[in-house]
């Protein structure tokens, strides 16, 4: 926009000299122009060279005015664009949701927000120049672990977590080392946040997970307890079978340690073991359903009465398969009686159609029935079960389980 000033100027010095043209021209007419270069006396010569610079003169005068107040217009407009900006900077660091100081090397607050004052419950005006540990902490030095001081020696962000008693709330300081615009000279920027929530919500969350692993804890002690149970009873399950007869007292846990220890030696995993344990135990269940006067007799069995017999591996299976969780012990206590080359009972299996913990079972439920008395027979030793066992290798017993058994007894 053009100065109205500089208008004036430019407009009163052409106005200057086109009236002394006009009048030149009605005093010389045609001659002007010469008159005008030439000139008639010294006076005239000075009068032409004076309107003449009144004409340029105005002009560059005018032309400076208005370029004095462009510059003007700028310097407002730049002073309303810093007030603002300033403005703008006031309110942001007011209104943020944690506590910010400006302070110089000698911990003397230069700025502070509202936050800071609500904490310290005066205006914000009344801060400046007192001590930030004096407003922050109420101390008259500063804390132990002050992360001001930390900055000054670190030079580096500094962090800590701080209780504060009189509000009863927590807070995250932060202090931030900053160049000022003088080389060596250091502000320092404190930012406090209120972390009481997160840190009440991270206390919960630790009593919670707390408490779930005391639940845990409680539920493994359960747990084990019905273990405990569970395993008593299989125990006792097997001693009232074995119970029946006088000939069979401690059969079925015989079996078992020896069932046991193929399984390890043979590397199987402890589902499996544990699995041949239980069907160990509970593998002659079905000689409940079975006559005593049957199980006890001396003399050799009629077909009737060895028809009877075969039945318990069916019995023991239907009797334990109602229980949850012990439909994988069925085939195996079905399938103790079969033998490896087919001929056994009750369904005839050969070879590898005979789950491997059944044919494990049969070798320990034959070694322990071999050296046990029965009613027709006195026990055996040692030896002859072992020749027993390597010539029905391959026949009645799986060859690989017997080499491992037989490595077991000889060692
Ligand atoms: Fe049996």
């Amino acid at each position: 926009m053009k100065s109205k000033l500089a208008v004036f100027v430019i407009i009163g010095g052409v106005i200057t000299f086109l009236s002394y043209t006009m009048y030149d021209i009605s005093e010389h007419g045609g001659g002007m122009i010469k008159h005008f270069f030439t000139g008639g006396n010294p006076f005239e010569i000075f009068i032409h060279i004076l309107i003449v610079t009144v004409l340029f003169g105005s002009l560059f005068t005018g032309y400076l005015i208005n370029e004095r107040k462009k510059l003007l217009e700028r310097t407002v407009s730049s002073e309303e664009m810093l007030r603002k900006a300033l403005s703008e900077w006031r309110s942001t660091f007011d209104s943020l949701p944690y506590g910010a100081i400006l302070t110089d090397g000698d911990y003397n607050i230069l700025r502070a927000n509202t936050f800071i004052a609500k904490l310290a419950g005066m205006p914000v005006k009344d801060l400046v120049g007192k001590k930030c540990f004096e407003i922050v902490h109420k101390k008259d030095a500063p804390i132990n672990g002050c992360p001001m001081h930390k900055a000054r020696m670190t030079g580096k962000s500094e962090t800590i977590e701080y209780y504060d008693d009189d509000h009863n709330r927590t807070f995250n300081f932060t202090v931030l080392p900053v160049s000022g615009e003088d080389e060596g000279l250091t502000f320092y920027v404190h930012l406090i946040g209120d972390i009481s929530v997160a840190k009440e919500q991270e206390k919960k969350l630790k009593q919670n997970r707390d408490a779930f692993f005391n639940m845990l804890k409680d539920i493994n002690e359960t747990h084990k307890e019905l273990r405990e149970v569970h395993n008593d009873l299989i125990v006792a399950f097997a001693n009232i079978i074995d119970a029946k007869s006088q000939w069979t007292k401690g059969h079925s846990i015989g079996v078992t340690t020896y069932a046991v220890a193929i399984a390890e030696e043979m590397g199987l995993g402890r589902d499996e073991v544990e699995l041949l344990r239980l069907a160990s135990l509970l593998h002659d269940i079905g000689k409940i359903g079975t006559y005593d006067v049957i199980l006890d007799k001396p003399s050799s069995l009629t077909e009737e009465e060895y028809l009877l017999v075969k039945q318990h591996p069916i019995k023991g299976s239907d009797i334990l398969s109602p229980i949850k969780g012990f439909e994988s012990l069925l085939p195996i206590i079905r399938a103790h009686h079969e033998r490896y080359d087919g001929t056994g009972y009750p369904d005839g299996l050969k070879g590898e159609q005979i789950p491997l913990l059944a044919r494990i079972l049969c070798v320990a439920d034959s070694y322990d029935s071999m050296i046990s008395d029965r009613p027709y027979r006195t026990a055996c030793s040692k030896e002859f079960a072992i020749s027993e066992f390597r010539r029905c290798s391959g026949s009645q017993f799986d060859p690989d389980v017997i080499n491992v058994f037989l490595k077991l007894l000889q060692t």
